[in-house]
C-alpha cells in the first residue's frame, strides 16, 4: 500500500512536516472542575479533571504531595470494531504514562494527601489519541486552576514509504515503518514523553524529534488560545452581571 504519493502528498493530501487540523476547547463540561475538548484530525477526545480533592482510598494518600490518577478510556464505538468496554492492557499502559507525564508538571507538593483525577474518553479514534487525549488532559488540569510547571503538548511522529513524517492517521500507523509519540514541556525543551513501536535510523530518528518539537509549539499555542478564549468569555459573563444584577440573579 502506498501511503505517499509521487508529489510527496499522503493520502489525506497533506505534506510529511504537516499537521493534521486540530481544535481545541476549554472549559466544555459543567459538573468537573476542568474540561478540554480536543478535535485533531479525525481524533475526538475530552477530557475531564477532578480535583486536587480526598483522596479515596485513604491508604493511597501521599503525606508529601498530591497523587495525579488517569484513566484513559475508548468508548465502544470510537473504533471500527466495537470495543469492548472496560480497561484493557493497552489503555492501562496509556493512563499509566499519561499519570506519569501529568505528574511530573503538576506542583503536586502543594496538594498533600489529595488526589488529582484526569479522565480521558475517546469518542472518535484515528492514531495519535494518546497524544490528543495528554494535549486535552493538560488544558483540562490548567482550566481546573491546578498549578503546573507548564501545559504539555503532544504529537506522534514516524516513518511511512521510507519517509519521516509528522502526526500519522491511522492507515500510516497500521501500514508505516515506526510510530514514535512524544510530548516536552516548551518552556524547558524537557522531553516528557518518548515511546517508539517499529525502527528508524538515528538520523531518521533526529530528523522526528526535530519535526516534533516544532509541531509541539504550534499545538502549545492552540493550547493557550484555547484557555485565553474561555477565560475571556467569563470575563463577559461577570461584565453582563455588573450590568444586569437582577436579571442575573433570577437566573
Ligand atoms: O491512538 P494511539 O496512536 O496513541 O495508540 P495506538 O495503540 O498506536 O493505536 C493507534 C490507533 O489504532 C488508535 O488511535 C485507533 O484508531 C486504533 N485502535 C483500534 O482501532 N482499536 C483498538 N482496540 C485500539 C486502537
Amino acid at each position: 500500500m502506498r501511503l505517499i504519493d509521487e508529489n510527496g502528498l499522503r493520502i489525506d493530501g497533506r505534506k510529511v512536516d504537516e499537521l493534521r487540523p486540530i481544535r481545541i476547547e476549554a472549559g466544555v463540561l459543567k459538573r468537573a472542575d476542568g474540561s478540554a475538548y480536543v478535535e485533531w484530525g479525525k481524533n475526538k477526545v475530552i477530557a475531564a479533571v477532578y480535583g486536587p480533592r480526598e483522596c479515596h482510598p485513604r491508604h493511597l494518600q501521599d503525606p508529601s504531595k498530591a497523587l495525579v490518577q488517569c484513566r484513559y478510556n475508548m468508548i465502544a464505538f470510537s473504533v471500527m470494531e466495537r470495543k469492548r468496554p472496560g480497561p484493557d492492557r493497552r489503555s492501562v499502559e496509556i493512563s499509566k504514562i499519561i499519570a506519569e507525564a501529568l505528574e511530573y508538571v503538576i506542583f503536586t507538593e502543594y496538594f498533600p494527601r489529595t488526589s488529582i483525577d484526569v479522565y480521558i474518553e475517546i469518542l472518535q479514534a484515528n492514531a495519535g489519541t494518546r497524544c490528543a487525549g495528554l494535549t486535552a488532559a493538560s488544558v483540562a488540569l490548567a482550566d481546573a486552576g491546578v498549578p503546573m510547571k507548564d501545559l504539555v503538548p503532544a504529537v506522534a511522529v514516524g516513518k511511512v514509504d521510507n519517509q519521516v513524517v509528522l502526526d500519522l492517521t491511522k492507515e500510516e500507523d497500521n501500514h508505516g515503518q515506526a510510530d514514535l509519540p512524544m510530548a516536552i514541556i516548551p518552556r524547558t525543551g524537557e522531553v516528557l514523553l518518548m515511546q517508539m513501536d517499529g525502527h528508524m535510523t538515528v538520523e531518521e530518528f533526529n530528523k522526528a524529534i526535530d519535526l516534533g518539537y516544532k509541531a509541539c509549539e504550534k499545538i502549545y499555542q492552540l493550547q493557550k488560545d484555547a484557555l485565553r478564549r474561555r477565560y475571556a468569555v467569563e470575563e463577559i459573563e461577570t461584565f453582563e452581571e455588573a450590568q444586569h444584577p437582577q436579571t442575573a440573579m433570577e437566573e
